[in-house]
Order: structure tokens, then sequence, then C-alpha cells
């Protein structure tokens, strides 16, 4: 498989950009693994280096797309670190245009976060250094440019990254990439009849436009992948990277999924789930024990809610030759105190489009002065309470940089199960009102500030977006 490494040859890789990445399909109707990439070690720093640069990929057999891609020509390598690791990410812009990278789900100081202000020009090299510090948890990265970023990401920039810990749960549970711990990422994408990607939802309606499900970027066809499952049981981590469509994973034959993490943590105990629903820019951990095989299918929302594909098969987990685990997942993975938020009055943040401009609060942020002159500013180590309201048409996908949230309430009812987790990313449907509770820690600047916005792209970039700044205590 050019394109992707097989997980042999990702452990095997060279250090430092391997431009191995190239336009093949995954052999076999397999299954594509993106690069583990492997970073070098500069005094004690842990050094991955990227570069972002346009190509051609076949995302549609046949069919070459434009395209663009980290350390290759669509999506990126992932990235994995630890827990208290000192990091640096030294990503060459490749393009011929700006480029800001952001982390997403990373607990990061703000100069270091990558959002709109970060841009950097063609033939730059930016390098945020800083020290991990979170919980084991599927992030990601993608472009934050200003105006931007639906057609960067629909391009291909984007990327898992992968925090590990030293975590009784982390011990337990599947570890070893492209064998038993598998990065799944999940792109509801729109191609023109001449290949091109489009991005903007005004262009859907054209003729001959194809909506395929790409996985770790090849579009499944009529069958779909498949992955052996030498090991019996698989941890596989999804993610939502589409543009604004909302995914929800289920088993072909109805029988539960295991989920044992949300967006920013594991979640206390494992979790039956009868799906996985993922707005845009979600991700979930589910561990599948691959006693038979195991089909996955997807069903693919677009963002006014309106079903675009329903119940696609995506992905088949076939038993391998190691036989199966049968040891039973710990009953306890992690702790997670509730906030308790009786005392505080809620901070408002409205979801609005008026006269069909989007924005926060009413302000639309499609520039970084109209962002920075209503940025919501918080105060570092502050418990605060935010009561997200969708006041427009359609359903939005809120996400808030920095640090997770608890969800408190959606339109008043309290969450259960995996809801209870840690997530960085949440829905909110038309008319909807969700409360969320979070704490600003550890990083503060008067100078540097973090993005809220709705992760719908083609909505970011028309405003639904504004600055969020901690202040120093
Ligand atoms: Cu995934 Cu502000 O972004
Ligand atoms: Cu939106």
């Amino acid at each position: 498989i050019a394109g992707m490494a097989t997980a042999a040859s990702a452990l095997a890789g060279a250090s430092g950009i391997a431009l191995s990445q190239g336009t093949a399909r995954a052999a076999g109707n397999r299954l594509p693994l993106p690069e583990l990439l492997v970073p070098t070690q500069q005094g004690g720093v842990t050094v991955f280096a990227m570069q972002a640069a346009f190509g051609t990929h076949e995302l549609l057999p046949g069919v070459s797309s434009d395209t663009a891609g980290f350390n290759g020509s669509y999506l990126g390598p992932t990235l994995r670190v630890r827990n208290g690791q000192r990091v640096r990410f030294e990503v060459t812009n490749g393009l011929d245009e700006e480029l800001a990278v952001h982390w997403h789900g990373a607990h990061v100081p703000p100069e270091d976060d990558g959002g709109v202000h970060a841009a950097f020009g063609p033939g730059k090299v930016w390098k945020p250094e800083f020290t991990v510090k979170q919980q084991a948890a599927t992030l990601w990265y993608h472009p934050h440019t200003m105006g931007i970023t639906a057609r960067q990401v629909a391009m291909g920039l984007a990327g898992m990254l992968i925090v590990e810990d030293d975590s009784a749960a982390s011990k337990a549970l599947p570890s070893s990439y492209g064998t038993d711990d598998i990065p799944v990422i999940m792109q509801s994408v729109a191609v023109g009849s001449d290949g091109g990607i489009r991005y903007a939802s005004h262009s859907f309606s054209e003729a001959g436009m194809a909506f395929p499900v790409v996985v770790n970027g090849v579009a499944v066809e009529s069958d779909p992948l498949t992955f052996t499952a030498d090991t019996g049981r698989v941890r596989l981590r999804l993610l939502n990277a589409s543009l604004s469509e909302t995914l929800t994973v289920r088993r072909i034959d109805g029988t539960r999924l295991t989920q044992v993490a949300t967006e920013s943590a594991f979640l206390t105990r494992p979790v039956e789930v009868d799906e996985v629903r993922m707005p845009a820019g979600c991700r979930a951990e589910v561990v599948v024990d691959v006693t038979r095989e195991t089909v996955l299918e997807v069903a693919v929302e677009t963002g006014v809610g309106r079903r675009r594909n329903s119940r696609q098969s995506f992905l088949t987990l076939l038993p391998g030759s190691g036989g199966s685990r049968t040891t039973p997942l710990p009953s306890r993975l992690n702790t997670i105190n509730r906030y308790n938020v009786a005392h505080l009055k809620p901070r408002v943040i409205a979801l609005t489009e008026t006269g069909g401009v989007l924005g926060i609060n009413g302000v639309s942020g499609t520039t970084m002065k109209a962002m920075d002159s209503h940025e919501i500013v918080v105060r570092e180590g502050d418990l605060e309470l935010w009561e997200v309201v969708n006041r427009s048409p359609r359903n939005h996908s809120f996400h808030v940089h920095d640090v997770p949230f608890q969800v408190i309430s959606v339109n008043g009812r309290v969450p259960t199960g995996v809801d209870l987790g840690w997530r960085d990313t949440i829905a909110v449907h038309r008319g909807a009102t969700v409360r969320i509770a979070m704490r600003f820690t550890d990083y503060a600047s008067e100078k540097y500030t973090y993005m809220l916005h709705c992760h719908m792209a083609e909505h970011e970039d028309l405003g639904m977006m504004t600055s969020l700044k901690v202040r120093p205590r």
C-alpha cells in the first residue's frame, strides 16, 4: 500500500518527514492505516516534522482529485505523544497560501494552539513547543486558517493525534498501533463529476456529485473495507473529520458496541451503546472483541439534519489467526469528578444567524478584529458554566479550545452514560440549549487567545467563531 503504510513499515519508518504517502488505493480492500510519524529527539524534546503540501489523490477509483496532505497527498501521519512529554511540532507550510494548524483537543498554551491567529505563510515553518499535560485521548489536527478552513480540511489536511498516559486503563486497553489500536478517520466527502472536492454546501446540488464515505483516505465502495484483528480485541479510535456531517456508527447486526472513551478521556467504565453518534469534529473510542466477523455501518446526516446516506457498511473486522482475547475489560477506567455548578450563573453563548449572517452572540467572526473585539474573557482557574443556545435554523457542532468540558444538561435534561464523559465538541441542534462546564487551568495570557466556534467548517468560515481569552489570576 502506498498512500498509507502498513503497521509494520510505519513502526520501522524513517524519522522525520516520510513523503511516502502516494495516491494508490488500498490493496484488496484493506483498511489503510495512516503512518505513525517517527519523531526525533533534540535535547530532551521530542520533535515531529510535518509538511503540508498540495497533491493529487484517488478518492474515488480511477478519478484523480486535487488534494492536500501532511507528509503526503491526503490526510497526514498519526502523531503519538505521552502525558508529561516535551514535544515540538515543526510544521512546514508547503502550500502557496496561509496555513494555521490546530491541535484539536490539546491542552496547550494559547500561543501554541494553532487557531486563526497563528497562521503562517508559504515556505515558513511554525514550531510550537509545549509539555503534554492531559489524560490519554484521541485528538486530531487540522487547518484553522481564517476563511479557508473548510477548503483546506476538505482537500485532506487532517490527521490523528494520540495522547498516551500511564494510567491503568491505558495499560489494560489495546495500544499497539496498527495491530490492535486502530485509527479510523471518517469523512463524508463531496466530489464533483470532475473529481474536484467541493466544500461549499451550495455547490452540493451540482449534477453528478458523489458523496462517498471516506475512511483513512479511501472511499468505501459497495463492499466495506476490511481489517483482520490478529489479536482478537481491537480498539477503534473513531474520528469524524467531516466538514459538517454527523456520523452515527453501529454494528450492522444491531448488537451493542463497547465505548471506552469520549473525546478527551476515558469514561469511568466501559459503556455498552447502541450507536456512537459523532457531530463534526468529534471522536470516540470503542473496543471490539472480534470473535466472529463484525461489520460496522455508518449513517450520514447533513448539517441541516437531512439523511444523506443511511446504513452504509464501511468496515468489516475479521477474526485473525491469533485467537481471541477473552480477559474482561477493566470495570473501572477513570475517575470523573462532576463539577458542582449549582451556585453559578451561566454565561450565554448564542449561536446566531441574523439576515443569513452566522455569528456568536450576534457578531460574525470573519476577521480577527471582529473576533478579538468581542472575545469571551474568562479567568484562569475559574469554573465556568456556559449556556450554549442555538438561535439559528440549523444544527451546529459547538467546540471550545484548550480544555475539555462536562455536559451539565441538554434542553434541561441531565446527561447519562457516555454523555457523562469529558468532551470538547457537542451537537447543539436547532432550538436546543446545552449547558457545559469547564475550568481553564494552567495557561493564561493577556496577549494570546484561544477560540470557540461551530465545528461545521463552513459555519466557522462564515463567522460562527470568536476569540477566547484566559486572563491570568
Ligand atoms: Cu477542530 Cu477550532 O477546531
Ligand atoms: Cu454550525
